[in-house]
């Protein structure tokens, strides 16, 4: 029922009208870290998780939230747990080991939004950082995390259910969304690899230069564009493309390679 009302909503507005978020947990500090930044601050983590509640608020969204757990010291990002399409929710299988588990409690929680719910099973391992989606298609990368069997059957159950999916070979970031952000519009925010993809290139591009390669990962929400901090002339691009831009300051998150996608599931 929910399920159908989500369902009606996002086609006539094509709009979000949820994000589920999860509280970063005290053991935030041990989460997996290649960036060079530094142990994140927990206290800090907590109150730029809050600014993040508040701008996702600000485009329109309700917000539900996971409480934080100890157990998974990454658990914060939790879009990495499953991918949620108009009509169903996948729960994915994690490629790195310190986080399978956090989907659990994820898998619950979607029970009561969407009637359908399917998963990802071994050997296939998919994080949805690796999925970007584009109207009814879904690109997934393949990741040290994303492997080709969790590809494949992830493309399986798209089709399925109405869209289609495609793989994207890649070899410079953790995730497919560490570097490509889709701002709706035909409009691609991209950096690195992902600039000379032919898949990519009858997008409007808005290119990321390598000293602001941070920046590639930012969420249109509702019409605004929540960008990070600290990269004026990736914020300036995007604004003059036409969008209002949210900037976030997101530094203790991108301390361990996390960025603003990574934060929630919206839908
Ligand atoms: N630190 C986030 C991740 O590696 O998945």
């Amino acid at each position: 029922m929910i399920e159908e009302t989500l369902d009606k909503d996002c086609a006539k507005r094509k709009m979000f009208t949820h994000a589920i978020v999860r509280t970063p947990p005290k053991s935030i500090i041990a989460g997996i870290a290649n960036a060079n930044l530094g142990v994140p601050d927990y206290e800090t983590a907590l109150q730029q998780h809050q600014n993040y509640v508040e701008a996702l608020q600000a485009c329109g969204l309700t917000i539900i939230t996971i409480p934080a757990a100890e157990d998974f010291p990454d658990s914060c990002f939790v879009e990495d747990t499953a991918l949620l399409t108009k009509r169903w929710a996948i729960i994915a299988r994690f490629g790195a080991r310190s986080r399978q588990g956090e989907e659990v409690e994820v898998r619950e929680l979607l029970r009561r939004y969407f009637n359908h719910v399917e998963s990802i099973e071994a050997p296939g391992t998919v994080e949805p950082g690796d999925i970007m989606m584009v109207g009814d298609h879904f690109y997934i990368g393949l990741s040290q995390r994303t492997n080709n069997a969790g590809a494949r059957q992830m493309i399986s159950l798209l089709e399925k259910q109405g869209s289609s999916g495609s793989t994207v070979e890649m070899s410079e970031m953790l995730h497919l969304k560490s570097g490509l952000s889709y701002l709706e519009n035909n409009v691609l925010v991209a950096c690195g690899e992902f600039l000379r993809k032919p898949e990519f290139a009858n997008f409007n591009l808005i290119s990321v230069d390598p000293d602001e390669a941070p920046a590639a990962n930012c969420i249109w929400v509702n019409g605004t564009v929540i960008a990070p901090i600290g990269f004026p002339k990736t914020i300036a691009k995007i604004k003059a493309a036409g969008y209002p831009v949210t900037p976030l300051n997101i530094s203790e998150f991108q301390k361990l390679d996390g960025g603003l996608s990574c934060l929630s599931l919206r839908f």
